[in-house]
């Protein structure tokens, strides 16, 4: 099960019924009101819980107390010390607690606003977010369910803005449904399904849906995608999403590599783990799940919402090391590698939006480079682009969503190792230097004068199991959070 509703709730203690009711306990610090008020309702019993167990609040223990028909279990967790309380820390114990509520089979869950801080707008998104999060499971294949997760309803109790309860709850969701994407096998998630789902999401307000199929992309010139996608027999599309909730401002662009599977094409992968490439359209996962939370949360501002989604397939007509193509920009690349394909799959979706909607900044994920895990571990994405501003901006969003990025330099210097001695470029830089950049310069010959991040998360978008909120296996979702962070500071 999902939990179905996150709702505020003012209900008296003697009114609440549920299977577990949460305080926060900061250490060093006085109980919360609402906490000995508990107390008063249950004779002293939670005081004497405390005291028993030497129950401090220190960050990561918690306590559990019985309580009576109504108010089935107490549940404190310890949020440590008050100066080292953040969203990062509420949005984990905000997992941690839905975790537990799913472990020891709960349906309902009521957490005390107060204890935890959550009458500050911020903090309550980011605990949603945790509730969400640390509920999530993907269990679509499997015939018997054992054990699935049982909590459904969750009150938050006390003075909240439910705004910041809806904002948070949303983009749990749509981080949720990033993961989903990322998690469904390679025979069922192809290009026509991502492209429905898509087409699904923006039928909500201000949405105008187009998807182009591969036997529009020679004519339109973009033979950079179309070299990819010859070998696949599943049709490649070009999936585009125009959300106007901006008036006439020029649109931010948001572009995903949407490789539903990778085998490397002629230049095949090895066998092993070479399952893992159905989480070669994590990018647009990532694009999908911040759409989704633009459906629900209909931000005043244009986005394009651009996908180029294909399988990277060996064939009789597949792409072969040694062609040359040329992309929509008229720039022509010699083909060294076709396991190099998702840089030529950008390089038409890139051009083509910049050219078409002229927007105001772009941005584009992509599980690009295995070299990207080597510079940073999966602990950081990679980002690279030709703007300060809008990189700042990037680094600001992610830092107050925790979705950590480094930037990789993308001087000159880098772009001659991607020259080619026949045609403009080629899809290769220098056999084993500095492989996540030669990705990033060839996508900038694809990018003019907009605005423009690259973000690599070949290494974080699937794998990580920590923090708490992280899926135990299987798609991250990375990235939602922050986009959305990006987008509502670009709000006017
Ligand atoms: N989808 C892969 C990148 C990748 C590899 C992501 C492993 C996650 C884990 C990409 O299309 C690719 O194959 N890149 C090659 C580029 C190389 C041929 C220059 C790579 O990284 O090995
Ligand atoms: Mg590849
Ligand atoms: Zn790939």
């Amino acid at each position: 099960m999902k939990i179905q509703k996150i709702k505020k709730s003012t209900a008296s203690f003697d009114a609440i019924s549920t299977d577990l009711f949460c305080f926060g306990l900061e250490k060093n610090n006085d109980k919360s009101s609402t906490l000995e008020l508990a107390d008063n309702h249950f004779s002293g019993s939670i005081n004497k819980a405390i005291t028993l167990e030497g129950f401090s609040g220190k960050s990561g223990k918690d306590l559990l107390v019985y309580g009576n028909d109504n108010i089935k279990r107490i549940h404190i967790s310890g949020l440590g010390k008050t100066d080292k309380i953040d969203l990062e820390l509420l949005r984990t114990v905000g997992a941690k607690i839905s975790a537990k509520a799913n472990n020891i089979k709960c349906e309902t869950l009521t957490i005390d606003a107060e204890s935890f801080n959550l009458t500050i707008d911020d903090n309550l998104q980011a605990f949603c977010e945790g509730l969400v999060l640390g509920s999530y499971e993907f269990l679509d294949y499997k015939s018997k369910v054992k054990n699935a997760n049982t909590l459904t309803t969750v009150l938050i109790h006390g003075n909240v803005t439910e705004s910041a309860l809806i904002t948070g709850k949303v983009l749990g969701e749509s981080v949720s449904f990033s993961r989903d994407l990322g998690n469904h096998p390679p025979n069922i998630l192809t290009p026509t399904l991502l492209s429905q789902k898509a087409e699904e999401i923006a039928k909500a307000d201000n949405f105008t849906f187009t998807s182009i199929d591969v036997s529009e992309f020679e004519n339109m010139g973009m033979g950079s995608f179309y070299g990819v996608a010859r070998g696949a027999t599943t049709p490649a599309k070009l999936i585009l999403a125009d959300y106007k909730g901006g008036g006439d401002e020029a649109p931010f662009a948001l572009v995903g590599k949407g490789l539903t599977f990778d085998s490397g094409g002629i230049s095949l992968k090895p066998g092993a783990r070479m399952d893992e490439m159905k989480f070669d359209m994590c990018g647009s996962a990532t694009v999908m799940g911040v759409m989704n939370a633009v459906a629900e949360l209909q931000p005043k501002i244009n986005i394009i919402f651009a996908i180029g989604s294909t399988e990277n397939m060996p064939d009789g007509d597949a792409q072969r090391p040694g062609d040359i193509v040329t992309a929509y920009n008229g720039k022509t690349i010699e083909i060294l590698n076709t396991d190099a394909e998702g840089r030529l799959v950008l390089a038409d979706v890139l051009s083509y939006v910049e050219d078409k909607y002229k927007p105001s900044g772009m941005m584009d994920f992509a599980t690009l480079t295995g070299a990207v895990l080597v510079a940073l571990g999966d602990k950081a994405s990679g980002v690279m682009g030709n703007n300060d501003d809008l990189m700042n901006d990037v680094k600001s969003a992610s830092e107050s969503t925790m979705e950590r990025v480094w930037e990789l330099p993308l001087w000159e210097e880098y772009s001659k190792d991607i020259k080619s001695k026949i045609a403009d470029i080629k899809n290769l830089g220098k056999a084993g230097k500095a492989g996540t950049i030669a990705a990033g310069v060839f996508l900038k010959e694809f990018v003019n004068e907009t605005p423009w991040v690259h973000m690599d998360i070949a290494a974080t978008a699937w794998g990580p199991t920590t923090p708490s909120y992280m899926p135990k296996s299987g798609a991250t979702g990375v990235a939602v959070r922050l986009v959305y962070k990006l987008i509502q500071n670009r709000v006017k």
